[in-house]
């Protein structure tokens, strides 16, 4: 799957988001070695704490479903300018894929190409214990 690809799978992913207390959808499309991919969006809780990001529910989507082999990953907003991961999902991606590339997208159509050490540097991880 090219990134644009991935992008546009993220994007489709915004119609699935139960944001009502942010009105901030999010997608998520987090692609693996083998090709497969595991798409996300946040849902969201009255009781606000309950609420989990695209990201983590793309993470746990993949684990569950025994794929830990992440390579890329693309999060998109309708909001201008990229949408980056949050402090909880870049540690739990970081557990599985500290070499991931991230594409951060926004609904303006900006693209922000980074990596996941780049977004956490000197995280701490499996091999941190
Ligand atoms: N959110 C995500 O799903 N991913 C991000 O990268 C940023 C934030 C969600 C969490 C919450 O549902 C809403 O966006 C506003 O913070």
């Amino acid at each position: 799957m090219t990134e644009q690809e991935l992008i546009q799978t993220a994007q489709a992913m915004l119609d699935r988001a139960y944001a009502p207390y942010s009105r901030y959808p999010v997608g998520a499309a987090l692609l693996c070695a083998d090709g497969t991919v595991f798409t996300g969006c946040n849902v969201e809780n009255a009781s606000s704490p309950c609420g989990i990001c695209a990201e983590r529910t793309a993470v746990a989507k993949a684990v569950s479903e025994g794929h830990t082999d992440f390579v890329r990953l693309a999060v998109i907003s309708r909001a201008d300018g990229p949408c980056t991961p949050c402090g909880m999902c870049r540690q739990v991606l970081y557990e599985f894929a500290p070499e991931l590339e991230l594409l951060c997208c926004g609904g303006d159509g900006s693209v922000l190409k980074t990596g996941l050490r780049e977004l956490l540097p000197h995280g701490f991880g499996p091999d941190s214990l």
